[in-house]
């Protein structure tokens, strides 16, 4: 798949765009600054093995028109205005959110925006032609980098259709990851919200990568 990353230039981006071309897929590094996409896929595609596709990189706009899927991958205050930058380019795509709404200082408080997630305000923004499906919002970036490394975490995704969520389900299964369907896209708040749990978890506890497992759920996917 073809697989454009809004703000792939920053760690998160990065490290599920890293995994995805280990995987096969075509990635699509895109920033504010073209330079800095193409600079992010250069700096990936030196740590690539020989055979598997090169990442390539542009600016926001540029990567979605290209691509046949689009994951938004930029900070919480970023998401308006990225989304109004590319969303010409989004018609008939799913559109893969990561984001996580922080309200800083207190990054480990849940905060909720009004719309009740930020997955559900970019489904506000960017309409019903372009299906918002939330997943990986409680993966630390820091687990990322090392392919090789498991992750101890799964990874919740919401959305509204089934066929939109098994997307997601198999690009967390390409990431090394284990996929669960956690219901529609209204459940956003709560995973999002997880993450600030998450991180007040890594601050008390003085680590970077604490994560969630959810028990009973035999086969992937499942
Ligand atoms: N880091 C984690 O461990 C983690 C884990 C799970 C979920 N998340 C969520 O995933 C998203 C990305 O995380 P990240 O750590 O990769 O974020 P980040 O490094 O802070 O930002 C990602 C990219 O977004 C663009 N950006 C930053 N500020 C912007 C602004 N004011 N306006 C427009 N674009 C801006 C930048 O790209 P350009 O400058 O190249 O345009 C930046 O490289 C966030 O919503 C975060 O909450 C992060």
């Amino acid at each position: 798949v073809r697989i454009a990353i809004l703000g792939g230039t920053g760690d998160e981006g990065r490290g599920l765009g890293h995994r995805w071309a280990l995987a096969g897929h075509e990635v699509l590094i895109g920033s504010r600054v073209a330079e800095r996409g193409a600079q992010a896929a250069a700096d990936i595609n030196e740590q690539l093995p020989d055979g598997v596709p090169l990442v390539s990189g542009s600016d926001n706009l540029t990567v979605a028109e290209a691509a046949e899927l689009v994951v938004l991958s930029v900070p919480y205050k970023a998401q308006e205005p990225t989304l109004d930058a590319v969303k010409d380019a989004l018609a008939g795509k799913v559109l893969i959110s990561v984001v996580v709404p922080l309200k800083p200082p207190k990054v480990s408080h849940v905060w909720q925006p009004p719309a009740g997630s930020a997955a559900q305000e970019a489904q506000q923004q960017v309409g019903e032609g372009v299906p918002v499906v939330a997943a990986f919002q409680n993966i630390s970036a820091v687990l990322l980098p090392d392919p090789e490394h498991e992750i101890d975490s799964d990874v919740l995704i919401c959305g509204d259709r089934k066929e939109d969520k098994a997307v997601a389900l198999k690009l967390a299964e390409d990431a090394g990851l284990r996929g669960i369907d956690a219901g529609p896209l209204q459940n956003a708040s709560v995973v999002e919200g997880l993450t600030a749990v998450l991180i007040g978890i890594n601050i008390r506890n003085k680590i970077k990568h604490s994560g969630i497992r959810i028990t009973g759920v035999g086969e992937i996917g499942g």
